[in-house]
Order: structure tokens, then C-alpha cells, then sequence
């Protein structure tokens, strides 16, 4: 029976062990990195809260739905939908799903692992003293970053190097090193974060950037701003692609989901807002563009860095926390493509690790190429990075978490959804199921048609 299966690929130790392993997933280059450029990109305040609207109404139910539905099926997202449509009654084609979340992993991971690349190299520019110069520090530190996105072979390199390590941790099991390396590192992260926080409260335009990301102006966001939103939404928080179900379906029996969903999401928005509360204030008071694009937080925390005193220190942590937060987020994305491999084909979790990754590092070529010698290549008007970005953040995943609700609040019977949250009051569990069920699908569909101008 589902109630006692156990996933044959282990088991979490125990719920804070989940936790931990969720928020490590949750937490990555999607809160420090992305989340101030898109802001910035998108006009600061008015973005944000229809980032924080569409993760309380649509991004948490559709946590506690895959996590939900993870544990239930105890297998790869793959054959945990084929399992659960088979009991459910429902056609089988469901499991293409798990297909799409496959996919769409490996797609975010091939550029995630390009810019985590970039972390580590930061790490090794501020023990070196690079983030010094001479004159003018902003001139120096784009200098620094130009010179560097524009070499292909420093970028490759950088890239190989996170793709081998997350490939490391993975062919342990995730359960393995991880859980012990994020129990300390996460908490380091949020620490150093509020020292940035500090250092940005001196800078002088600490108000101009709390009233950027905070005094929403809503002139300043059209239908994309709001699909760029709710993508991210499902980036910060590992949903719509089957990260969480595969971590779900190693969560022992016991543990309140719905709870457990609370802290991660949670945790996750409180970094993100924290990098942008330390990030910001350095963009104004140093003259720069909110809207510079991904390099933003390699353009800006170096400068904050090389002025303050503790700076070569203070830098060289924050990347190397940067480069963790980075590998426990990367994990989630490969780790339903290993688990299918080792139930169907058969094969070691080594050698499904070995191919997954190989095919990874080929993708993540195009994005390195997208910054120097292929910049001027452009599909849909767009980079390969920009597209891979748009495709799976703005298309993909909301599309997965889509389905996901579907399944979990009109596919899947009452019975075994009740019996799996086993939440004890009835309100809450019918608030989730309304939610899953209404809300959440509903809004993506609408924002949706909202961006190909139906509404
Ligand atoms: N959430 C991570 C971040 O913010 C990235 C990530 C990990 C992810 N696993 C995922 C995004 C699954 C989407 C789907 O950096």
C-alpha cells in the first residue's frame, strides 16, 4: 500500500532535514541573483507585490500539492504521476508531466550552472584583491565584469567546475553530504545578508532603495511585468517541474506538509527580500541602472565590498555562501531525471549522473556563447540565455504548476489528498483544496491571456 512505501532511493532523516533540503532548493541564485535584476528591470515596488501576491496565492498551495503528491507516489515525478493517475482513475498520459518537468530542469540547470560559474569565479576576484582599484571603483568593477563575460574559455571553465561539483553531490543522493553542508550554510547566508543590509543603511540611499522596492507604482508594470512575476514566483520557490515531488517523495509519513511549505516559502521570500534591501541602496547611491540585467548584483555588491572595511572578507564569504546556496538549489533541478534513470533504465545513480550532466554542460555552452561570441545571435528577438530564461520561467513552469494544481484539486480523490496533508482542520484543508482547485489555476491561466492580449 502507498501508506508504507518507502522511495527506493531513501529517505529524508527527518523533518528538519526537509525542510532544510526544500528551503536549500528554494534558496539560490533565483533570490540573490534574479530577483534584483527582474526587480530592477521592472520598475521596483509594484512588481514586487504581484511577486508576493503570486507567492501566497499561487505558489504555496501548489507547494503543499506537490510535495504533497511527491509523498504519496514515492517514485520520480515521472512514475509517481503514472502511479497516481492509475489510482486515481485517471488516464495515464499524465506522466508526461514528470516529461515536461524533466526537461525543463535540465533547460533552467544548463544556465543556472553558467551564472553559479560566475559566483565562483567572484569568489576567487575578491580573495585575490580585485574588487581594488585604482580611480573610480564603479568604472573598475564593470571593467571586471565585462572583461570576464566576454572570455568564453573563463566562462566554460567556471561552468564545468559547478556542473562537476553538483554532479559530486548528486551521485551521493541528495540525502547524503547536503543535509549536513546547508544546516550550517543557510543560516551563514541569511547572516552575512543582513550585514549587506548594514552596509546599505551607511550607503546614503538606503530610504531610495526601500521606497523603490517597496512604494509600488503601477504605471511602471504591463502584462509582461506580471508574467515575469508569477514566473518567478515558481523559479524562487522549485515548483512546476517536479524538484519539490522528487524531494517530497523522500519525506518520511508524519510531517504536516502544509506547515513544513509555510517555513520554506517564507524563508525563501525573506532572503529574497533581503537581497534586494541590501542591493538596492548601492545601485542609487553609486549612480547606477536598476535595470543593468543579470550582471546587476556582480556590478554593484563588488563595489559595497571594496569600500568597506572587512570588504575582502566580507566578499569572498558572501560568494562562496552564493556558490552553496547555488549547488543546493542545482540538485533539485537533475535529481527527477537521475531518479527516472536509476527506476526505469536500470543503470547506477553514477552513470545516470555522468550522461544527465554531460547533456547539462553541452546545453549550458549556448548561454556561455549568449555573452560574448554568439551575443549578437538572437531567436525571438532574444539571446540564448534570455530565451532559455523566458521559456522556462515565464512559459514552462507556470504550465507545470498549472497542471500540478489541476491534478491535485480535480484528478486526485478527496480521500487520498485528505488522508496526505492529514491536516486537522477542516477549514484549512478546504481553503488549500479551493485554492488548488480555483485560485491557482485560474490565475495563471488569466495572467496568461493577459500577456497575449485577450483581456
Ligand atoms: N529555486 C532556485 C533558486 O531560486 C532554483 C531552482 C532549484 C528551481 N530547483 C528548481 C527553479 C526547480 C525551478 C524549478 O535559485
Amino acid at each position: 500500500m502507498t501508506e508504507t512505501k518507502q522511495s527506493i532511493h531513501g529517505a529524508w532523516s527527518s523533518r528538519f532535514a526537509f525542510i532544510l533540503a526544500a528551503t536549500g532548493s528554494a534558496v539560490g541564485l533565483g533570490n540573490i541573483w534574479k530577483f534584483p535584476y527582474i526587480t530592477g528591470e521592472n520598475g521596483g515596488g509594484a512588481f514586487v507585490l504581484v511577486y508576493l501576491l503570486c507567492v501566497a496565492l499561487i505558489g504555496i498551495p501548489i507547494m503543499i500539492a506537490e510535495t504533497m503528491m511527491g509523498r504519496r507516489g514515492r517514485q520520480s515525478p515521472i512514475n509517481t504521476m503514472q502511479t497516481l493517475a492509475r489510482d486515481a482513475g485517471a488516464d495515464e498520459s499524465w506522466h508526461y508531466l514528470g516529461w515536461l518537468g524533466v526537461v525543463t530542469g535540465f533547460l533552467i540547470l544548463s544556465y543556472y550552472s553558467v551564472i553559479a560559474g560566475w559566483a565562483i569565479s567572484y569568489v576567487f576576484k575578491s580573495l585575490s584583491g580585485s574588487f581594488y582599484g585604482d580611480g573610480d571603483s564603479v568604472d573598475h568593477i564593470a571593467k571586471l565584469f565585462d572583461g570576464f563575460i566576454g572570455s568564453p574559455m573563463q566562462l566554460v571553465f567556471w561552468h564545468s567546475l559547478f556542473m562537476l561539483a553538483t554532479m559530486a553531490v548528486v551521485v551521493r543522493g541528495v540525502q547524503g553530504g547536503l543535509e549536513k553542508a546547508v544546516r550550517f550554510l543557510m543560516p551563514s547566508l541569511f547572516a552575512l545578508l543582513l550585514v549587506m543590509v548594514g552596509y546599505a543603511m551607511s550607503s546614503g540611499a538606503y530610504q531610495q532603495g526601500l521606497d523603490f522596492m517597496f512604494d509600488p507604482d503601477f504605471s511602471k508594470i504591463d502584462g509582461h511585468s506580471i508574467l515575469t512575476a508569477m514566473g518567478h514566483a515558481f523559479f524562487t520557490l522549485s515548483l512546476g517541474m517536479g524538484a519539490i515531488m522528487v524531494y517530497g517523495s523522500y519525506l518520511p509519513k508524519g510531517v504536516s506538509i502544509a506547515k513544513t511549505s509555510f517555513i520554506v516559502a517564507g524563508a525563501d521570500t525573506a532572503v529574497a527580500l533581503l537581497a534586494g534591501i541590501a542591493i538596492f541602496p548601492i545601485v542609487f547611491a553609486n549612480n547606477l541602472e536598476p535595470s543593468s540585467g543579470p550582471g546587476l548584483i556582480f556590478q554593484t555588491l563588488p563595489i559595497a565590498f571594496g569600500q568597506m572595511s572587512g570588504g575582502l572578507i566580507f566578499g569572498t564569504l558572501f560568494f562562496i555562501l552564493l556558490v552553496f546556496a547555488a549547488l543546493s538549489s542545482s540538485i533539485s533541478l537533475i535529481e527527477p531525471a537521475v531518479a527516472w534513470l536509476v527506476e526505469n533504465h536500470n543503470i547506477t545513480r553514477k552513470k545516470a549522473c555522468v550522461w544527465a550532466g554531460l547533456l547539462t554542460w553541452l546545453l549550458g555552452l549556448g548561454t556561455v556563447f549568449s555573452f560574448n561570441i554568439w551575443s549578437d545571435f538572437k531567436l525571438f528577438d532574444r539571446t540564448i540565455f534570455n530565451l532559455l530564461d523566458y521559456l522556462t520561467a515565464n512559459l514552462l513552469l507556470p504550465i507545470g504548476g498549472f497542471f500540478v494544481a489541476v491534478f491535485a484539486g480535480w484528478i486526485m480523490l478527496r480521500q487520498h489528498s485528505e488522508e496526505e496533508l492529514e491536516i486537522g482542520s477542516a477549514p484549512a484543508y478546504d481553503l488549500w483544496r479551493f485554492l488548488v482547485r480555483y485560485v491557482s489555476p485560474a490565475a495563471v491561466f488569466l495572467v496568461f491571456l493577459n500577456v497575449v492580449g485577450v483581456l
